[in-house]
């Protein structure tokens, strides 16, 4: 089924869109924006305004979940089934025949290659079949510009983007001009959340069988004690901005192992005190975030990098949906006199609205439009 975006998300779009003017609706550029860099199928059309006219979303996280894991093959199969039905559900709910989008943007790096794969010959075809400028997308500079969809929000500012295939920090100064201050050295904290989840085997947990690790990690958290299992936080002594969490991933590995053993269960049963785990692995997660995010305010304050005065930290990615970990850069901007921005829960996971925005932005200052796309590649890395 293809989930729509304004079926529960509470946010203003859907009500700008029936705002919208015949009129106005004409003179606007509007952008067709597909995304397939991982596991959801999304496309979405929007115009200059920020205005959503058409979204369509299909995720695969109920085949991964019973995988393991995402195989890589599998997602580019399930991409090559429902791609054509997801961006057709997008352009009829726009109401705005392809012949009238100003461009077509994808997602072409980083992310599985197979599956990046899918969205962009889908997309060159159209290209191609319609005779539309091509304008290719970087799905974390999508991330990172998402905020300006729904609020105006200057350049530079500060961004924090924490995904399941990345955690990096840079001052976004442009459309697409970052100067990168910290990135994980090793796994991502998505990716640390969803293996904790899987080693707790949470996916057998009634309450959490068809969400992500990460939302099942938050879901359980409160349920639990966040000072269960202690870790002091990695990379203390590290005198720059960077991030590791496979280290306290596998710390978490071998506690988890030792409750198994003391509770006289085997790997693949749920722990009595799987709540207790979870509260403190998204406590330590939250707490690493912090750390550094803090050293790259003090960074950026020292070397003048942002507005002196209210200066934004924007924060997203599919991590940043998670309440506790907002909560807690919450707690440092206000520390900081900065402003805290993060889009909502359904635009920081992955969607095709993001990347028609980033083509929306790109079209207005005229940089990576393609009239030609005889050399267009995918980038996975
Ligand atoms: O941005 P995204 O949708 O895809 C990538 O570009 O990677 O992020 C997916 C990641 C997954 O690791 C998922 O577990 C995590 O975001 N995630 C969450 C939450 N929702 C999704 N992590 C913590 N709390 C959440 N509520
Ligand atoms: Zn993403």
């Amino acid at each position: 089924m293809i989930r729509k975006l304004c079926n529960f998300c509470k946010h203003a779009w859907p009500l700008r869109k029936q705002k919208l003017s015949t009129q106005s609706a004409r003179c606007q550029r509007v952008v067709l924006g597909i995304e397939t860099s991982c596991d959801d199928t999304a496309a979405a059309v929007v115009d200059e305004s920020g205005t959503i006219r058409g979204q369509a979303l299909l995720s695969q996280t109920q085949v991964h979940l019973k995988t393991g894991g995402i195989v890589p093959t599998v997602a580019q199969q399930l991409h090559k089934e429902n791609i054509h039905s997801v961006v057709n559900e997008a352009v009829l709910s726009s109401g705005i025949p392809l012949q009238e989008v100003s461009a077509i943007a994808t997602t072409v790096m980083p992310g599985l290659a197979l599956s990046l794969g899918v969205g962009l010959t889908y997309s060159l075809n159209l290209v191609k079949s319609y005779n539309k400028p091509f304008i290719p997308i970087h799905h974390m500079e999508a991330h990172a510009l998402t905020i300006r969809l729904l609020q105006q929000v200057e350049f530079p500012f500060l961004v924090l983007l924490i995904s399941g295939g990345h955690c990096l920090l840079s001052v976004a100064n442009g459309v697409s001009d970052f100067l990168l201050l910290g990135q994980s050295l090793d796994e991502s904290p998505g990716e640390a959340l969803d293996k904790v989840a899987r080693r707790l085997s949470l996916s057998t947990h009634a309450d959490c069988s068809s969400v992500s690790g990460g939302q099942a990690i938050e879901y359980l958290a409160p349920f639990g004690d966040k000072e269960f299992i202690k870790s002091s936080a990695p990379m203390a002594q590290h005198k720059d901005c960077n991030f590791s969490f496979a280290g306290l991933r596998n710390h978490y590995y071998y506690c988890i192992q030792q409750l198994e053993d003391q509770e006289g269960i085997q790997k693949g049963a749920l722990l009595s005190c799987a709540a207790d785990v979870a509260a403190s692995f998204q406590h330590t997660v939250a707490h690493h975030l912090v750390k550094r995010t803090q050293r790259a305010i003090l960074f950026c304050k020292q070397e003048r990098l942002l507005p002196s005065s209210k200066a934004s930290l924007v924060v997203s990615g599919g991590v940043a949906s998670n309440e506790y970990i907002r909560k807690a850069l919450q707690t440092l901007t206000d520390s900081m006199d900065m402003s805290l921005l993060c889009p909502p829960p359904e635009l920081c996971t992955d969607n095709g609205i993001m990347i028609a925005w980033n083509g929306i932005e790109r079209l207005r200052i005229g940089a990576g439009v393609l009239e030609n796309v005889d050399h267009m590649r995918y980038e996975p890395r």
